[in-house]
């Protein structure tokens, strides 16, 4: 009874000019192991469940990028949104679609996007999670030991309270919250960040939709007869243009009071920005990441991060604590610490040219 459902309909802005809306960062192999990030992904989660009990959603525009990386996913795996909604609609779709085939079924909901370097471990807590989701009715999400007061992520504040040992009632979810409350969450000690990976029963997600999103409810709901038939696709094109634009953290997450944490730790992190390779790559005695180790050439110079693949010669001269990435012709010379603002950016460059 154990299904994945993989989200891989973001477009990874942070991570332009590499990450394009044409070639997400998902479908790019941006650590240089050899393997995109989705395969990954997909490795991982054959050590869960049956290869054919893996979904993937993503937007239409990415179908023929999975079916390239992924050839084992037959098309019925593959399910295509016509319009990007954020991750709310996304988990609905995979989620009653799946509970229309099993009502037992119970699901890990997962990004496409990050790393895990500790594959036993990882595989441990998701078991772990798929067997108290199946006998509970709860919410139930990972939680990671936070480093800094990152906004890019939820905060899960969790209480003694736990079933099986392990697993947290979860007292408050925040979702991306300001620097300022960030930094009193980290201060406090007892936050986690939400790794964004989800386990719960069909039914549980099904019956929180029905509580917290319930016109998303009554959209997906009403599908059940055409889920697995031609129809399919013509139903859900025309549903996807009736869904809000939400995530699963907003939508559901913050709301719901059934959502326990299992805090892990298996060497995860999440690739959405450039300070999270930065923090990955190697670096010189200096703080420098050059990856990969082109023709750079640097002269008091620290703390950078670069990226400009090919053929180019790169100097840096007295620059600190900058990162100069190059790709689809574009060049982004950026201070480390200012990089949340590149998602701006884009908004800008997408309106001008
Ligand atoms: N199918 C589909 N459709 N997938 C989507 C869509 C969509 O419209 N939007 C995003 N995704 C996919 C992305 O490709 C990514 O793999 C995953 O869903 C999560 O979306 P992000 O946009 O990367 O979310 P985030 O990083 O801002 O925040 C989430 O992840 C953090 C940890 O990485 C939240 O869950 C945070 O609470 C969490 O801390
Ligand atoms: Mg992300």
């Amino acid at each position: 009874n154990n299904y994945a459902i993989i989200m891989a309909g973001g477009i990874g802005s942070r991570f332009w000019p590499i990450s394009r809306s044409s070639h997400p960062k998902q479908f790019i192999d941006i650590l240089g192991t050899g393997k995109t990030l989705i395969q990954n992904t997909y490795e991982r989660f054959l050590k869960v469940c049956p290869q054919e009990n893996i979904y993937v959603v993503t937007n239409e525009n990415y179908t023929k990028l999975v079916k390239q990386q992924l050839p084992d996913m037959a098309d019925g795996q593959i399910l295509t949104e016509p319009v990007m909604r954020n991750t709310a609609p996304c988990v609905a779709y995979g989620c009653f679609k799946i509970e229309s085939l099993n009502p037992e079924a119970v699901i890990v909901v997962a990004p496409s996007d990050q790393q895990i370097l500790d594959e036993e471990a990882f595989v441990n807590a998701i078991e772990k999670s798929l067997q108290t989701a199946a006998s509970t009715d709860s919410l139930i999400t990972l939680g990671i030991k936070p480093s800094r007061p990152d906004t890019g992520y939820g905060y899960i504040q969790y209480t003694d309270l736990a079933i099986n040992q392990d697993f947290h009632k979860v007292k408050t979810f925040t979702e991306k919250p300001t620097l300022e409350i960030a930094k009193t969450f980290i201060q406090s000690g007892d936050f986690l960040w939400n790794a964004g990976i989800f386990v719960w029963s069909a039914r549980a997600i099904v019956k929180a939709f029905g509580r917290h999103l319930p016109e998303m409810h009554e959209i997906f709901a009403e599908a059940k007869p055409v889920y697995n038939t031609e129809e399919e696709k013509s139903y859900i094109h025309k549903a996807y243009q009736q869904c809000i634009n939400i995530s699963i953290d907003y939508g559901i997450m913050e709301k719901a009071d059934n959502v326990y944490v299992l805090p892990s730790a298996f060497g995860w992190s999440d690739l959405g920005t450039w300070a999270s390779i930065y923090d990955l790559a190697e670096k010189d005695y200096v703080g420098n990441a050059v990856i990969p180790s082109e023709k750079v050439i640097m002269y008091d110079s620290s703390n950078c991060m670069v990226n400009v693949p090919g053929e180019k010669l790169v100097i840096l001269q007295g620059l600190h604590d900058f990162i100069v990435v190059e790709s689809n012709n574009t060049l982004l010379i950026c201070p480390r610490d200012q990089e949340q603002n590149v998602k701006q950016v884009v908004a800008d460059v997408k309106a001008k040219f």
